[in-house]
């Protein structure tokens, strides 16, 4: 018994003397100021309870770089926006080891030659892809609306008022019914010849989505997924997906899920890697998902913004109608030239974006700042802006608190007096779905718009909850019930792949 004591002891001794000698180290001459913190987890209690508010309090302190350690990793930090473009083309900041560490941690696999993949799967969403995308989203689209529509046309049963035409529901469910779905076909397609599997839909993938992202910053972070049951059961729903065959014959399968199947099939990477790839390609389009949510709220807290909306789409849509058609098409250029709506999204990603720039130090860095100083980063250590400091800095925006929908139009901003070049970083640097996402909630918001009446009744209520911050997109605190309702002979949108001729 005194044997097992004393060497559970010295074992304890041993692993509390390997975590000193790992954390405490003395900052070295031209390195960043460090902020006091808890001598053993560093500064992740106040990180984890509101990070802009900690950082803006540390920026005041010690200046638009510092060094923050969250348990046993330094983080340097970069607080300066103008640094965004010399922070992304640093070649020895490295963002793999950041990709790798959610792969193997969160989904498990590794990616063999990751960087060629992701750079020629990322060309799958642009380019002459965007256009084929599009329209195969917008198709998907089209058809849940339709759905939709169909349920709501249940004749009004008699006596009933102008109420009875409401209908009720969660705002998280109205847009999973719609977007996401719409989402989830134009990635997977649909099952042509082969059985689907039961489980393999939008919305049990969503639910399921939903309970396992609640983990992600501790799965990141390394935590095994076996600390986490509900985690677990959901991992396992999410895992029963169609064979690599079966998902290549697929209906509508996206040219992105196509090429990376293909590619890892060839690179010899199991069934189980694919899944997981796949699930990675679902996670970066939840965010589309999110910012469309946050999108919804806002025109339905605001109504006053969703009729300047309806106004400047009714308006296009009078200026594309061709007399005699039910219908009116819309090309890319079509939508992009929708000022307000451009505008009232990219405040919907400032105010909801909790995402992170983050690299691992491949080498000691000089890193020069524009006020002409010089600070070493340490190589092995971490480096990152964080977005949601800029956006929510009211010398760049104005009472940054509050959602203008207008902000955006022929609009600059400043920080220390010299224009920004990109005051909006909610995909960083690096996201190549930037644009299709983008284009995606535009079609849904114009769609949803021309198609439905919306109401947020009395007292409901919700916003971003911020211990998600770390998130690319932070879910609601809690969900709202939304009302709508179908309106009568709207003209029907559709998405023209390209310019044609005539316009
Ligand atoms: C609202 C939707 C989205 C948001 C907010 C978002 C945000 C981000 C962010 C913040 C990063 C890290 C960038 C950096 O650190 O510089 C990223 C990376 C990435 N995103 Fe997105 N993303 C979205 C949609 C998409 C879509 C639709 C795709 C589909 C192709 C996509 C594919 C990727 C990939 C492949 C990377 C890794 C890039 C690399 O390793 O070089 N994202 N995204």
């Amino acid at each position: 018994m005194v044997a097992v004591t004393v060497y559970l002891a010295l074992a304890a001794t041993a692993l509390v003397f390997a975590y000193f000698r790992f954390v405490f180290r003395f900052r070295r001459e031209n390195e960043a100021p460090y902020v006091p913190g808890h001598f053993l987890w560093g500064n992740g209690a106040e990180f984890a309870q509101n990070a802009v508010r900690f950082l803006h309090k540390s920026q005041k302190a010690l200046g638009d770089i510092f060094t923050i350690r969250l348990l046993n990793q330094y983080l340097t930090i970069v607080m300066d926006p103008h640094c965004y473009e010399k922070f992304s083309k640093e070649r020895r900041f490295d963002f793999d080891p950041i990709q790798k560490q959610v792969n193997n941690n969160v989904f498990g696999f590794e990616l063999k030659s990751a960087r060629k993949m992701i750079y020629e799967a990322g060309k799958k969403v642009n380019g002459r892809y965007l256009g084929t995308g599009m329209e195969a989203f917008a198709a998907n689209l089209q058809e849940v609306f339709r759905n939709i529509q169909q349920q709501n046309a249940n004749p009004k049963p008699e006596g009933a008022g102008d109420d009875a035409q409401w209908q009720s529901e969660g705002l998280r469910m109205l847009t999973s019914r719609t977007l996401f779905s719409a989402v989830f076909y134009t990635i997977f397609g649909k099952s042509a010849s082969v059985q689907d599997i039961p489980d393999f839909n939008p919305q049990t993938f969503h639910d399921k989505f939903d309970t396992f992202h609640k983990f992600f910053n501790y799965l990141w972070l390394g935590m095994p997924v076996k600390l986490f049951p509900k985690a677990c059961d959901a991992v396992k729903v999410l895992f029963q997906q169609p064979l690599s065959q079966d998902m290549l014959t697929r209906d509508g399968l996206s040219d992105y899920i196509r090429f990376s199947t293909e590619y890892m099939l060839q690179h010899g990477q199991s069934e189980q890697d694919i899944m997981g790839h796949n699930l990675v390609f679902l996670h970066v389009n939840y965010n589309t998902f999110r910012v469309a949510y946050w999108c919804v709220y806002q025109m339905l807290e605001h109504p006053e913004f969703c009729q300047d909306l309806a106004h400047e789409l009714k308006e296009a849509i009078e200026a594309r109608r061709v007399e005699g058609d039910d219908a009116v098409g819309f090309t890319l250029e079509d939508i992009d030239h929708l000022p307000l709506l451009d505008s009232f999204l990219k405040e919907t990603l400032r105010l909801a974006s909790g995402v992170f720039m983050v690299r691992y130090v491949t080498e000691d860095t000089d890193f020069d700042m524009p006020n002409g100083e010089t600070y070493t980063v340490r190589k092995g250590d971490r480096v990152a802006m964080y977005p949601p400091t800029i956006h929510m800095d009211p010398e760049i925006f104005e009472n940054p608190e509050t959602f203008k929908h207008d902000r955006f139009v022929n609009a600059k901003f400043y920080k220390y007096g010299k224009e920004l070049k990109n005051p909006v970083l909610t995909f960083g640097s690096l996201c190549p779905g930037k644009r299709f996402s983008m284009l995606q909630i535009k079609w849904f918001l114009m769609n949803l718009i021309n198609s439905f009446d919306l109401h947020l009744p009395e007292g409901e209520r919700t916003q971003p909850n911020t211990e998600y911050y770390g998130h690319e997109i932070l879910p609601p605190t809690h969900d709202v019930k939304v009302q709508f309702r179908p309106i009568p002979d709207a003209p029907a949108l559709f998405f023209v792949p390209r310019r044609s001729p005539r316009s």
